[in-house]
């Protein structure tokens, strides 16, 4: 059976590095416990080079974002070919909060096939702003997918993740999650959708994470019957003691 996935996204956290380091001495201290999961870590960027090998002793090293080109002249960007050398083995990309900054669904559809073709995993994250009683937010979910994904083969399905991270949901708390009904749904939602566009077998291998205040207190129910493989992680991952129980609960759900 396929481990379970979990992927830290600290965003624009903690604000130094010793705080860094710290949390990851908190977490090498659950070494045992991340090695059954494919558990991934996405710092910053400024601390890549300095937290690679310690992220690297319980799990894998994550970016939160990256530029498309392999090489050239582009102020502040930082390529996939950079990213590997410090061993970043996957990529996160469409995150919510880049798209509130202007970045559109055919850019991120540019980085997928930028990623792919690097060797990264790319995960790309979709997510409707808000619900609505008449079903509408899921045709914003379609269109976000089909662009997002388009121009890949159905091969390249398995070759990726999907985090289904509605906006709505995001940085607030356990209570605040989705339901996990309505997740169930939707996950079956977003593989009718990659069906549609990459056939059955492609939309069944497809990984389809789930994020968006994800905690210890709603991990086991948001897992139970929804189908997804694992949870994009935000605040609760900057808290040593709070992620390992969210690692427990995801381990000992059966
Ligand atoms: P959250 O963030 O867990 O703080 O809701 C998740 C995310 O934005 O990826």
């Amino acid at each position: 059976m396929k481990k379970p996935i979990l992927v830290a996204n600290w965003k624009n956290h903690p604000a130094s590095l010793p705080e860094a380091q710290a949390l990851l001495k908190e977490l090498n201290k659950k070494k045992l416990l991340y090695k059954k999961l494919a558990l991934f870590v996405a710092p910053p960027l400024a601390f890549l080079e300095s937290t690679a090998k310690s992220v690297k002793s319980f799990g894998h090293l994550a970016a939160q974002d990256f530029f498309p080109e392999e090489k050239g002249n582009f102020t502040g960007a930082v390529s996939p070919e950079i990213l590997k050398s410090f061993g970043v083995k996957l990529v996160i990309l469409g995150h919510s909060e880049r798209r509130a900054l202007g970045e559109s669904s055919e850019e991120v559809s540019e980085k997928v096939k930028s990623a792919l073709k690097a060797g990264l995993l790319p995960l790309v994250c979709v997510g409707e702003k808000e619900r609505d009683t008449d079903g509408e937010h899921f045709e914003k979910l379609r269109d976000e997918i089909k662009i997002s994904l388009s121009g890949l083969k159905k091969n390249d399905i398995a070759k990726l993740l999907i985090a289904y991270e509605p906006i709505w949901a995001i940085g607030k708390s356990a209570k605040d999650a989705i339901d996990p009904h309505d997740l169930a749904q939707t996950i079956l939602f977003i593989r009718k959708v990659l069906s549609d566009l990459f056939g059955r077998e492609a939309a069944e291998s497809a990984a389809v994470l789930y994020g968006g205040s994800v905690e210890a207190g709603n991990v086991r129910a948001l897992m139970l019957d929804s189908g997804v493989r694992g949870f994009l992680v935000g605040h609760a991952s900057l808290s040593g003691s709070h992620f390992a129980q969210i690692a427990e609960d995801l381990t000992t759900k059966a």
